[in-house]
């Protein structure tokens, strides 16, 4: 047998469910047989609280010396919003120049989808989101605040090296696939930064001629990944439409509860961090309801990403075949709690690795 690589995980639980989740995406990698050195962070809203700290910069400095991040959700019901989404999710996305947000929209097998017709084979696509521009990116401000003339202004950066280099990395994860990327924007209205980004798609594209291009209005996305999500394999779009389109993927693919992300600095020279894409779910925190798979399945983003694929895929091997014992409704809700879920992925994780070892 190979020696097993050690890896220095960032491990940050955050808020709501955030915790919960995180305890359970570490048993299965544990269970997978994952070398771990982790290094707790207590960033979130009760730090805050306590503290008034969100994200220090000498925390940031420190997550060089690390392989990767491991991030439950962020978001307090007692802490306005945008103080932790910002200050925190937000300036690690940017600091660490994680400008491809990487997240699969697929069904897994005995996964709920409210879609009548369609099947695991109708739903395996990947959203590829830029990270660190557009409508996120802070620009603007409020003037004469509280008073009838107030105004407000939030403004899209989208410079071309941004969308080229996510675009780029687009066609690179597309030409590993079936070939088939769709530019999703709102070229149709939003004419400068949708004039940018569709000039761009074209120039890159002469660089991967074996990549079928093709482009739909966001508005529409919304429609086809509901009543022919077939259709896509790879999608590229900004910020915004990136976040929007892919909590309707998860709705698709198993719900929240399931889909699973990257926060990629394609280039390495920064940590990588590994979330769910839902948040801190504050209505069934602390009950035991959260489903961990999400979690789950960006751990083994993360472990595939650091080139430990053996424990990616045992852990996603864990997930499809514990799903069947979870007692996965319809809407998504499962009939186990959030820690008898992770015993039971990590219990067929542990399996597997014994499998695979004899
Ligand atoms: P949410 O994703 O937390 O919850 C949306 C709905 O999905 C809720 O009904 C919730 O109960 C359900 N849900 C989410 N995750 C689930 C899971 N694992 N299992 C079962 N059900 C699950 O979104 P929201 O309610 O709009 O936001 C709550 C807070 O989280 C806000 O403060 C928001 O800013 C923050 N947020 C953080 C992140 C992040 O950290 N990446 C992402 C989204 C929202
Ligand atoms: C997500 C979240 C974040 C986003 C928020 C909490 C900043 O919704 O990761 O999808 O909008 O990117
Ligand atoms: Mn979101």
């Amino acid at each position: 047998m190979t020696e097993r690589q050690r890896h220095r995980i960032g491990v940050i639980p955050g808020d709501g469910i955030g915790p919960e989740v995180v305890a359970e995406a570490l048993a299965v990698a544990d269970a997978a047989g994952a070398e771990l050195e982790l290094i707790h962070y207590d960033l979130g809203g009760d730090r805050y609280l306590k503290t008034g700290e969100v994200l220090p910069d000498s925390v940031v400095e420190e997550w060089n010396s690390l392989d990767a991040i491991l991030l439950g959700a962020v978001g307090h019901p007692e802490v306005a919003p945008g103080i932790l989404e910002r200050g925190l999710l937000l300036k690690a996305r940017f600091e660490l120049d994680l400008y491809v947000n990487l997240r699969p929209v697929k069904l897994i097998p005995g996964a709920p989808t409210p879609l009548r017709d369609s099947g695991p084979d109708e739903i395996d696509m990947v959203v590829v989101r830029e990270n660190t521009e557009g409508i996120y990116a802070g620009a603007g401000g409020v003037l004469r605040q509280g008073t009838p003339n107030e105004v407000a202004t939030q403004e899209s950066l989208n410079t071309r090296m941004g969308a080229e280099r996510c675009i780029r990395y687009a066609f690179g994860v597309a030409s590993r696939r079936r070939k088939h990327l769709t530019m999703v924007h709102k070229t149709n209205v939003l004419t400068h930064a949708g004039g940018l980004w569709m000039r761009t798609f074209e120039e890159v594209g002469e660089e991967f001629p074996d990549v079928e291009r093709a482009y739909n209005h966001v508005d529409a996305t919304c429609l086809y990944l509901v009543d022919s999500p077939q259709r896509y394999d790879v999608i590229v779009t900004e910020n915004l439409f990136g976040d929007i389109v892919t909590d309707l993927g998860a709705a698709i693919a198993g719900n929240l509860g399931f889909a699973a992300s990257g926060n990629i600095n394609p280039e390495r020279d920064a940590p990588s961090i590994f979330e769910p894409v839902h948040g801190s779910a504050p209505d069934i925190a602390g009950k035991g309801l959260a489903n961990p798979i999400a979690t789950v399945l960006s751990a083994a983003m993360m472990f595939d990403f650091l080139g430990d694929t053996s424990v990616g895929d045992a852990m996603e091997r864990a997930v499809a075949e514990a799903l069947p014992d979870l007692g996965i409704d319809p809407t998504g809700a499962m009939s186990k709690s959030t820690s008898e879920a992770g015993r039971l992925i990590a219990a067929k994780a542990a399996e597997i690795v014994t499998g695979g070892a004899q």
